[in-house]
């Protein structure tokens, strides 16, 4: 007896810490991913298998919260190799337009496609006869085929949560070809965005050399894999509830009283990550302020910075830059009491998010690449006052939904500097004629209807293979 549906993630929606005293404690993961796929768990009754974190091995199953978990071990050598490595090192910032320089390894790749392995031999050993197999993300992109190789009868779906790289970039890899062949092990491949599915097929045909029509990709034992843009979400009713409750309502007035209630609070709420480009707008704030535009009297920059992925140099170095302009930012431009930016190296829970997206006049999202960005949508979910600006990079998944935002080209300082200004000083109907457009869109495309399409979809495609042997 298994499971129907089966969810397959590097992470689970929990992480198992070490505390100073040596015990052990149970904590939400970080990111995006966990926070979508959590909701669409929760409708259904499937098992999650996923990575808690560290590298303590032989963990039992366990239920968490009402979620059926199934948690799989990382020998520190894979840590290293597998996540720290080639899901880190190499796939995110080749991935992600190359803001940072990938590395490539070949111990790295032999770490991932361990690890790969025992992920799809543990989802075969996990799924009903038929089940619905649910693989996320660049960690796994060799499991589909691996799975579909130990259980043909599965109905096997794949989504990407970050950007799919276009050909000129994704060819640097010494391993595309067996990437794209992982992935075709998959009935429905899902991206992003229509340009990263383009880029996908266009790589199939031009390096795998099978044949393509639009979306779809002919392999040559006659099943067919589709390839589309399936734009993520987030549970926007939830988070709405959580915005209008009383607890979040007073926490929102006790954190702008905190901050010596300044007329205007601009707020960055992001992984510590060098495709969020915290540090350029941080430096765009700051000009704002050197050039008397702004005032520290007036507005104070919240930044929450959540920790992550701190063993590899790169977020290591970028840790230190970001400590440094903070400190240099508010030596040089804060006052006593009024500091220029309040900087959080730290997570929160919904509730304290909700509360800080209430609390705050204009949400700054700049990455210079980004798969979607929830942190946005989240942001204009809880606006039921229908106040409060967005300013976002043209670079963000997000870009392509909420149009009126204010949008901004985050290598463009002058640029994001003037869009900062123009939100800060937008009157109530600005606001709100560009907050109720923003609304519809997310509250129409909500995670629900996300899953629902993407395993609408999967069937699909799996009846039309069934026609044609
Ligand atoms: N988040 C959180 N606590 C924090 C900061 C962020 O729960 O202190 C959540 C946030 O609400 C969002 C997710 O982390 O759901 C970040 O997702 P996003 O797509 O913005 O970026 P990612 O981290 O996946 O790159
Ligand atoms: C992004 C990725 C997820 C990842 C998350 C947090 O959202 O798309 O796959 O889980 O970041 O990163 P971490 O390395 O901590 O899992």
């Amino acid at each position: 007896m298994g499971h129907d549906l089966v969810i397959v993630a590097n992470r689970l929606p929990v992480d198992r810490v070490e505390q100073p005293d040596g015990s052990f404690d149970w904590r939400p993961s970080p990111g995006g991913l966990v926070s979508a796929i959590e909701p669409v768990m929760r409708a259904g009754d499937g098992v999650w298998i996923g990575w808690p974190g560290g590298t303590e091995q032989d963990l039992e199953p366990f239920e968490a919260d009402g979620l059926s978990l199934h948690p799989m071990s990382m020998t520190a050598e894979e840590v290293e190799g597998h996540y720290e490595g080639f899901s880190n090192g190499t796939l995110w910032p080749l991935y992600h337009d190359l803001v940072a320089k990938p590395e490539f390894h070949r111990e790295w790749w032999e770490q991932y496609v361990a690890v790969n392995q025992r992920f799809a031999d543990t989802a075969a050993e996990l799924a009903s006869e038929g089940a619905l197999v649910w693989v996320q993300d660049y960690q796994l992109q060799l499991v589909p085929q691996m799975l579909r190789e130990l259980r043909p009868d599965l109905r096997i779906g794949f989504y990407l949560h970050i950007p799919f790289p276009p050909a000129e970039l994704f060819q640097q890899l010494p391993w595309r070809r067996q990437l794209l062949e992982g992935l075709l092990g998959a009935d429905l491949v899902g991206f992003q965005l229509p340009g990263g599915a383009a880029n996908f097929v266009r790589l199939v045909r031009q390096r795998v050399g099978h044949k393509t029509h639009r979306d779809l990709v002919y392999l040559p034992d006659g099943r067919t894999v589709r390839a589309a843009a399936f734009p993520i979400s987030i549970d926007a009713a939830g988070y709405e509830e959580l915005a209008q409750s009383e607890t979040v309502t007073e926490r929102a007035a006790e954190i702008r009283e905190a901050l010596g209630n300044p007329s205007k609070i601009f707020l960055g709420v992001d992984r510590l990550d060098y495709t969020k480009g915290i540090y350029a707008r941080l430096r765009a704030y700051a000009e704002l302020l050197e050039d008397g535009e702004l005032d520290v009297d007036d507005a104070v920059f919240v930044q929450v910075a959540v920790p992550s992925r701190e063993k590899v140099e790169e977020y290591q170095r970028l840790r230190d830059e970001i400590d440094r302009l903070v400190g240099r930012i508010n030596g040089d431009l804060g006052r006593i009491g009024r500091p220029a930016i309040s900087y959080l190296h730290s997570s929160y829970p919904r509730e304290e998010m909700a509360a800080m997206y209430r609390a705050a006049d204009v949400m700054v999202v700049t990455p210079y690449r980004d798969g979607m960005n929830l942190v946005a949508k989240e942001y204009v979910a809880c606006r039921y006052d229908e106040q409060g600006a967005l300013v976002l990079s043209e670079f963000a998944g997000a870009a392509d939904e909420l149009r009126q935002a204010w949008l901004v080209n985050p290598y463009d300082i002058n640029g994001m500097k003037a869009a900062l200004l123009e939100a800060f000083r937008a009157d109530g109907k600005e606001l709100g004629r560009r907050m109720r457009a923003m609304r519809k869109t997310v509250s129409s495309n909500d995670v629900q209807a996300w899953a629902e399409s993407f395993m609408s979809e999967l069937s699909a495609v799996r009846e039309s293979h069934g026609k044609s042997v």
